[in-house]
C-alpha cells in the first residue's frame, strides 16, 4: 500500500521526516509519495492544492500523513486555508478525532471538521466584517452518529447555546434525539467555556466529547497543554463513508523553533500510529505507541518537555526501542 505524505511548512517537514524514519522499523509494507503542497509552492506559483489534487488523493490513496502548514511570509494564512481546510472539505473529512491522552485515561475528543465558522460564509467591507457560523442538520447528524457508538459510558456535548442559540439549539436537538438510541450512555451537555474550565480541573469526568468546529480547535490545544505540550498531541481527520483519513499532529508549523532541529516529533509519530491502525496495521501501531511512551520516559526529551534532546536524538531513541527484541522494549 502507498500513502500520501504532505510535510507542509516550518517544523512540518522536520517531524514528518522523523515519523518516516521510524516507519521501516515497524515491519509494515507501506510506501509513500511526497506532495510539495505548502508555502514555497504558494509563494512561487500561487497554487495551494493543484488542479486535480483532491481527485488524485481520493483516487490513489487511503491515507495522508500531514505535517503542518503556516509561514510568516503569508501572514493571512491564505495558503493554509486553501490547503488544509481545502483537504478537509474536499475529501469530506468531517470527523476530526483528537485524543487527549492522560494518566487518568484518554478523552476521545471529536471535532466537527467541515462547517460552523469554518464554512467560509462571510465577507469584508471597510467598516464591517462578517463570519457566519453555518450548520446543516445533515452535517450535525452524520457527525453525532459517527461519534456516539464510540462511547462506552459517558458522552458530553460541548456547545454555547446560551450565547449562540441557533446553531447551538440545532446541536442540542440532534444530540438529544440521537442519545435516545443509546440508553446505556450517560449524556451530558456543557457550555464551551465551562468545559475548558472543567477539562483542566477534573479531566476524569470525560470519556467521549463531541463539539463543533471552532470549539474543537480550541479545546484540542487546551487538551494538548494538559497532556504536557502541543508536541505530544495527534489527530485523525476522517471521512467515515469513503474510509479516507488524513493524520496530523495537532500543532502548527511552530515558526519560533523551525529549522533548529529541536521540534518534538512525538505528535507526528503518534499520528503515524493512528494512520497505521486505520489501515489495519494494528500490531505495528501498538508497538509504535508503546515505544513512544517508553522513549518519553527516557532521557531524550526535546526542549518543549524540559529536555535537551534534538528531534534526531529523540527519533534515534524511538528507533533503538523499535529494534529491540519484544521483551526488552
Ligand atoms: P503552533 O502549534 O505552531 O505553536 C505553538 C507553540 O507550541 C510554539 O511555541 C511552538 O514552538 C510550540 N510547539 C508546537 N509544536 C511543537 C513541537 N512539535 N515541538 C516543540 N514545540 C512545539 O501554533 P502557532 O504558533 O499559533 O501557529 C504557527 C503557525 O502554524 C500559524 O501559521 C498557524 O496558523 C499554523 N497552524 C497550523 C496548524 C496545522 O497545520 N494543522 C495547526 C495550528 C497552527
Ligand atoms: C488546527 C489548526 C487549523 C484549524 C488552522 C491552521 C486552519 O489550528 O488544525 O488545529 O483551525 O483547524
Ligand atoms: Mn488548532
Amino acid at each position: 500500500m502507498t500513502i500520501a505524505v504532505i510535510p507542509g511548512d516550518g517544523i512540518g517537514p522536520e517531524v514528518v521526516d522523523a515519523a518516516l524514519a521510524v516507519l521501516p522499523a515497524l515491519g509494515v509494507d507501506l510506501d509513500y509519495d511526497v506532495f510539495d503542497w505548502g508555502a514555497e509552492r504558494w509563494l512561487a506559483s500561487g497554487v495551494g492544492i493543484p488542479d486535480g489534487g483532491i481527485a488524485r488523493l481520493a483516487g490513489g490513496y487511503r491515507a495522508v500523513l500531514f505535517g503542518a502548514i503556516g509561514d510568516p511570509r503569508i501572514p493571512d494564512m491564505a495558503h493554509g486555508r486553501a490547503i488544509l481546510l481545502g483537504l478537509r472539505t474536499g475529501l469530506d473529512l468531517y470527523v476530526n478525532h483528537r485524543p487527549i491522552v492522560l494518566p487518568t485515561g484518554t478523552i476521545e475528543l471529536y471535532r466537527e471538521n467541515t462547517q460552523g465558522l469554518y464554512a467560509g460564509v462571510g465577507g469584508t467591507l471597510p467598516e464591517v466584517a462578517v463570519d457566519t457560523c453555518v450548520y446543516t442538520r445533515a452535517a450535525v447528524e452524520r457527525f453525532v452518529d459517527y461519534c456516539l457508538p464510540r462511547a462506552r459510558r459517558r458522552v458530553t456535548l460541548v456547545h454555547k447555546a446560551n450565547a449562540v442559540p441557533n446553531t447551538g439549539r440545532l446541536w442540542q436537538e440532534v444530540f438529544r434525539a440521537a442519545v435516545e438510541r443509546y440508553p446505556g450512555l450517560t449524556a451530558t451537555e456543557e457550555y464551551a467555556d465551562s468545559f475548558c474550565y472543567h477539562l483542566i480541573r477534573d479531566p476524569s469526568r470525560y470519556e467521549v466529547v463531541l463539539t463543533e468546529n471552532l470549539f474543537g480547535d480550541i479545546a484540542s490545544d487546551v487538551g494538548a497543554a494538559l497532556m504536557g505540550g502541543l508536541g505530544l498531541a495527534a489527530s485523525a481527520n476522517l471521512c467515515p463513508g469513503s474510509g479516507f483519513g488524513l493524520f496530523e499532529p495537532v500543532h502548527g508549523s511552530a515558526p519560533d523553533i523551525a529549522g533548529k532541529g529541536i521540534a518534538n516529533p512525538y505528535g507526528a509519530m503518534l499520528s503515524l500510529a493512528m494512520l497505521l491502525a486505520h489501515l489495519g496495521y494494528g500490531a505495528a501501531a501498538a508497538t509504535l505507541r508503546r515505544c513512544l511512551r517508553t522513549a518519553l520516559d527516557g532521557p531524550h526529551r526535546t526542549p518543549d518537555l524540559g529536555g535537551t534532546a534534538t528531534t534526531a536524538q529523540f527519533t534515534a531513541a524511538v528507533l533503538r526501542l523499535l529494534e529491540q527484541p519484544m521483551g526488552e522494549r
